[in-house]
């Protein structure tokens, strides 16, 4: 059985003392909840505070990017073991925000992911097709591209330990979800692409999120769907009660 993970992507929202404030009004609201693993993807700078606050909940906190060097004269960079130190457990990486606004390519997210698998950390890698790709019936093209280059490279030991995020990019911030339908029919193109390459078991091993305009009141009919196991949420998350009714689900 694959256990659901439900992720809030804050993306450039909520200062440090926002984020503890965030954490302990949440914290009670899905005390409750074990049937999923909840994630909050804060700002870099917010980490030490979402840590403190989410200590001793069941709560995680991830970052939303990181640099795939250990350490060295990147200016602006955060690295795998620095989120380590600083309480992450999980990081999102190849967000489309990432790849259309910072050059982000399929080569720097698999550097990234692999990055993060070696300080142990779990990451939530995005893939995704653009709207003109999805009306140029693309999607299934994209999707297989992006797996092909980034990660059908990792090992069989590195793939068991990441976390997939279908987001089709023309869902995001745009209150366009993808319709329960038409994120099975991705999940299932995905978990088949996973399957060919790595083996039934681990195709059905692998979690794989959805992304695009998750809100409280669509939540459920997108987990209902087989292959979807929980979401990357962004505009939702940034409220304790919306995100807490989206876990809650
Ligand atoms: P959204 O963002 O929920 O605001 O559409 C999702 C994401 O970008 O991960």
């Amino acid at each position: 059985m694959r256990k659901p993970v439900i992720a809030g992507n804050w993306k450039m929202y909520k200062t440090p003392a926002e984020a503890a404030a965030f954490l302990r009004d949440l914290a009670p609201r899905v005390a409750a909840a074990s049937h999923a693993e909840i994630v909050v993807c804060p700002p870099f700078v917010d980490i030490p505070a979402a840590v403190d606050a989410a200590r001793g909940t069941n709560i995680g906190i991830g970052a939303q990017d990181l640099f795939w060097l250990k350490e060295g004269a990147y200016t602006g960079e955060v690295s795998a073991p620095m989120l380590v130190a600083a309480g992450c457990r999980w990081v999102i990486v190849g967000h489309s925000e990432r790849r259309q606004y910072f050059g982000e390519t399929d080569e720097s997210v698999f550097k990234k992911t692999t990055a993060a698998l070696d300080e142990a950390l779990t990451p939530i890698v995005c893939v995704g097709e653009r709207l003109e790709e999805r009306e140029g019936g693309m999607t299934e093209n994209v999707l297989a591209t992006q797996f092909a280059t980034g990660l059908s490279r990792l090992s069989p030991e590195q793939f068991a330990r990441i976390v997939i995020a279908y987001e089709p990019v023309w869902a995001i911030g745009t209150g366009r979800t993808a319709t329960p339908e038409i994120a099975a029919e991705a999940h299932h193109f995905l978990r088949e692409l996973i399957r060919a390459h790595f083996g039934d078991a681990a195709s059905e091993a692998c979690r794989i999120l959805y992304g695009g305009s998750v809100k409280a009141d669509n939540i459920k009919g997108l987990m209902a769907q087989p292959d979807l196991d929980g979401a990357l949420v962004g505009g939702a998350s940034l409220d304790p009660v919306s995100f807490a009714a989206i876990v809650n689900f």
